[in-house]
C-alpha cells in the first residue's frame, strides 16, 4: 500500500542502500542516512536513529539482507556462518524490542533452507520489503479494528512515538488515531513528552501537526491533572513486547499512565502487531528491558541539567499488567480477556 500518504518515509530500499530519517535530529531537521552494511544497520538501530520495535524488526531484516550482500561466501555453509554473525550482532542492539528477534527468525527461515547462494540473497532482500509492507498492512487494519471504541469528540492520550516513525508507516496507536480521526475530526489527542528521549514532543507531536489532528503537548507529569479533570476518555499506546498473559511493554512511563487511567475508570488500549506478541514469555517480568545511558536523563539534549557524578538509572521500558488493560488491538482484531486464549488465537491467524 501507498504509504506517502500518511507521513514521511521512516525506513526504504533505495536500491541496495537502505535509507532511514534520522529520527534523533527530528523535528527540527530531516536528515536521511544511507546504509550499505549491517553493521551501519546495527549502529543505526542502537543509537536510536531508527526505533520503535516495529521498525527495528524492518531494519533488521533489511540489515540481514545487506550483509548476505556484503558476504562473499560462495557455499550456503559459509553464508549461513556469515549471515549467524550478523544475527548476532544485529540482536545485541536492544534487547526490549520483539520485532527484531521475530525479523532475525523470519530471515533465518530463508538461509537455513538450501539453496543456491545467490537466490538466498534476492531472497532475503526480498522478505525484507515484504515484512515493510506487511507492517503497515498490520498498522491499518488495526486502526480499523480499532476505530469504533472510540467515543465521537474522544480526548485521547497516548505514550511516547507509536507512530509511523516506529513502524514502517502508518503506526500503531497513532494508526488508531489516525483512523479514527478519519472517522470523526472532531476528536482530540494529548501527547505525553516521554522523558527522558522525549519521543513524544519531537516525534508524535511532530506527526501529528504534519497531518492536521488537533493535538496538546504535556510534560509526563501532568497527565493526572487531566484524568482528575475528566479531561480523557482514552489511552492508546504501541508495544515493544507483549508477553502470553497479556502484560505489555512499552516505554516507560506507560505503567504509570494505566494506573491512572484505572483509577479514573478510562480504557486503556494496547496496539501492536503479532509480530510483537512474544507467547514463549508467560508473563511480563520474563520481559528484558534495556537500560540506557545515563547521560539521556542527566543531559536535556547536550545541555546537562543535573550535578556532574550523581547517581542515575535510566530503564527505557515497563511493563503494565494485562489487569490494566481494555483490550489490545492486533491486525486479527480486538482481544480481551483472557489474553493467553485470545493471544494465542491471534498468533495463529485465528
Ligand atoms: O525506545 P523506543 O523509542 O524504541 O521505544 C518505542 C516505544 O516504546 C513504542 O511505544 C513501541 O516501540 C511501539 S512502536 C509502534
Amino acid at each position: 500500500m501507498n504509504t506517502s500518504n500518511y507521513s514521511v518515509k521512516t525506513i526504504e530500499w533505495q536500491g541496495d542502500e537502505v535509507v532511514m530519517i534520522d529520527q534523533r535530529v527530528l523535528p527540527l531537521e530531516e536528515e536521511y542516512i544511507h546504509h550499505t552494511t549491517w553493521q551501519e544497520v546495527g549502529a543505526s538501530i542502537k543509537t536510536m536513529v531508527i526505533r520503535g520495535a516495529p521498525a527495528i524488526g524492518v531494519a533488521t531484516a533489511m540489515g540481514m539482507a545487506l550483509a548476505a550482500r556484503q558476504s562473499t561466501a560462495t557455499s550456503q555453509d559459509d553464508l549461513k556462518r556469515d549471515l549467524d554473525e550478523a544475527a548476532k550482532g544485529l540482536f545485541a542492539t536492544r534487547p526490549t524490542a520483539y520485532n527484531l528477534g521475530w525479523a532475525l527468525e523470519q530471515q533465518a527461515k530463508i538461509y537455513n533452507e538450501s539453496g543456491d547462494v545467490d537466490k538466498i540473497r534476492v531472497r532475503l532482500k526480498v522478505r525484507s520489503q515484504e515484512i515493510l509492507d506487511e507492517d503497515v498492512a498490520m498498522c491499518v487494519a488495526m486502526g480499523e479494528h480499532a476505530a469504533p471504541l472510540f467515543p465521537k469528540g474522544a480526548r485521547i492520550l497516548t505514550h511516547c512515538n507509536a507512530g509511523a516513525l516506529a513502524t514502517a508507516g502508518y503506526g500503531t496507536a497513532l494508526g488508531v488515531i489516525r483512523s479514527v480521526f478519519k472517522r470523526d475530526p472532531t476528536i482530540h489527542v494529548f501527547a505525553d513528552e516521554t522523558r527522558p528521549f522525549l519521543q513524544g514532543a519531537r516525534l508524535t507531536a511532530w506527526e501529528l501537526q504534519q497531518e492536521g489532528i488537533p493535538c496538546t503537548l504535556i510534560t509526563d507529569n501532568m497527565s493526572g491533572y487531566f484524568f482528575k479533570k475528566g479531561e480523557i476518555d482514552a489511552v492508546v499506546v504501541g508495544s515493544d513486547r507483549i508477553a502470553g498473559n497479556g502484560d505489555v511493554a512499552n516505554k516507560i512511563g506507560t505503567y504509570m499512565v494505566s494506573v491512572l487511567a484505572k483509577e479514573h475508570g478510562v480504557p486503556f488500549y494496547v496496539a501492536a502487531p503479532t509480530s510483537t506478541v512474544d507467547l514463549s514469555l508467560t508473563d511480563g517480568s520474563q520481559i528484558p528491558i534495556e537500560e540506557r545511558d545515563p547521560a539521556e536523563v542527566t543531559h536535556c539534549g547536550s545541555r546537562q541539567i543535573a550535578p556532574t557524578g550523581i547517581g542515575v538509572r535510566n530503564p527505557a521500558f515497563d511493563v503494565t499488567p494485562h489487569q490494566n488493560i481494555a483490550a489490545i488491538i492486533t491486525e486479527m482484531g480486538v482481544h480481551s480477556e483472557p489474553y493467553t486464549e485470545s493471544l494465542a488465537a491471534a498468533k495463529k491467524g485465528k
